[in-house]
């Protein structure tokens, strides 16, 4: 596949679909352009959240973004979860199905975190393998995301920009570049984060995450509660330059603002990018009062990203 963002469009400036933010959605039709939401808070519910997110693939393209697929786990592949997946995904007409590069859990245990992976031969195997056999299920590319991490394995043998280089031409995969996590990762292990992001393959990224974290001094953590900084949005820059341009999409987990600050920070972009072609639907277009539904409590403050699951479905 040689077609940019693996012929994907570049569908904008999009926002993480939050159940707090669900009855603004549904009232006020935000001029967002795209919405991401993650799976594993649809793809067992046949209830409110189901209802409301048909109603926002109705009017908005929607991305898919799941948490526990483990592709680098050693467990075997959860078929049943693949199937619930590819169900979902042509019920909401996903324009794409993302996941991280890492492992959730072992022996059936699932410690709800993100864990990173060692970068060497014998993962690299393991992981296309996988890959390719979730491609086949799904019958779509897989599209992957390079993890935040907080510790390296002695038996790594090759950056995680090569990892992901080699992983996504051997499994013909795309890839999630998470520019945020990027940065994170940098300054935990003190790596150049530029030099990732000249070197990731740009033809292969289907998608940008940008979010905020939380820097504890000795290190930074991954937390999603806050505004982009500079040095994150800078990598933005390069990154759309060298990719053409990106589907992009602004991720808040923790402490979540009112919708409208969420979309002005995603919309910041612009001022990185030139603004072309974005932000095209108008604020209150379509309004449907009766389309409205009452929002759940604001989540608590979380430590991870994994927290952005809905709580009935950890
Ligand atoms: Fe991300």
């Amino acid at each position: 596949m040689n077609l940019p963002r693996l012929g994907h469009e570049n569908l904008g400036l999009g926002v993480g679909l939050r159940t707090v933010h669900y009855e603004h959605i549904l009232r006020k039709n935000p001029a967002v352009d795209w919405f991401e939401v993650i799976s594993e808070n649809y793809i067992d519910s046949q209830g409110r959240p189901r209802y409301v997110l048909e109603q926002i693939a109705e009017r908005y393209a929607v991305v898919m973004h799941g948490v526990s697929l483990s592709i680098g786990s050693t467990d075997p592949l959860d078929f049943d979860y693949l199937a619930k997946l590819k169900r979902l995904a042509k019920e909401v007409r996903a324009r794409w199905v993302s996941d991280h590069l890492c492992w959730t859990g072992v022996a059936g245990r699932n410690t709800h975190d993100l864990l990173p992976i060692p970068l060497n031969e014998p993962t690299l195997k393991h992981v296309v393998e996988r890959i390719r056999i979730v491609q086949d299920v799904l019958e779509r590319p897989l599209v992957l995301e390079n993890p935040s991490s907080y510790v390296t394995f002695a038996a790594s043998t090759m950056s995680e920009w090569e990892f992901l280089s080699r992983m996504a031409a051997e499994a013909d995969c795309g890839l999630l570049l998470d520019v945020n996590n990027v940065y994170v990762s940098s300054v935990n292990h003190d790596f150049d984060p530029h030099e990732y992001v000249e070197n990731v393959p740009h033809e292969r990224i289907v998608q940008c995450h940008l979010a905020g974290h939380t820097n504890c001094r000795t290190h930074l953590i991954d937390t999603h509660d806050g505004a982009v900084i500079d040095p994150v949005w800078e990598l933005y820059r390069r990154a759309h330059e060298l990719t053409g341009g990106i589907s992009t999409l602004l991720e808040w987990d923790a402490s979540i603002p009112p919708f409208p600050v969420v979309h002005a920070e995603v919309l910041k972009a612009k001022q990185w990018i030139g603004g072309e072609g974005l932000g095209v639907r108008g604020e209150g277009l379509g309004m449907r009062e009766e389309g409205a539904v009452t929002a759940p409590p604001a989540y608590g403050s979380v430590p991870h990203p994994l927290h952005m699951v809905a709580p009935e479905v950890q």
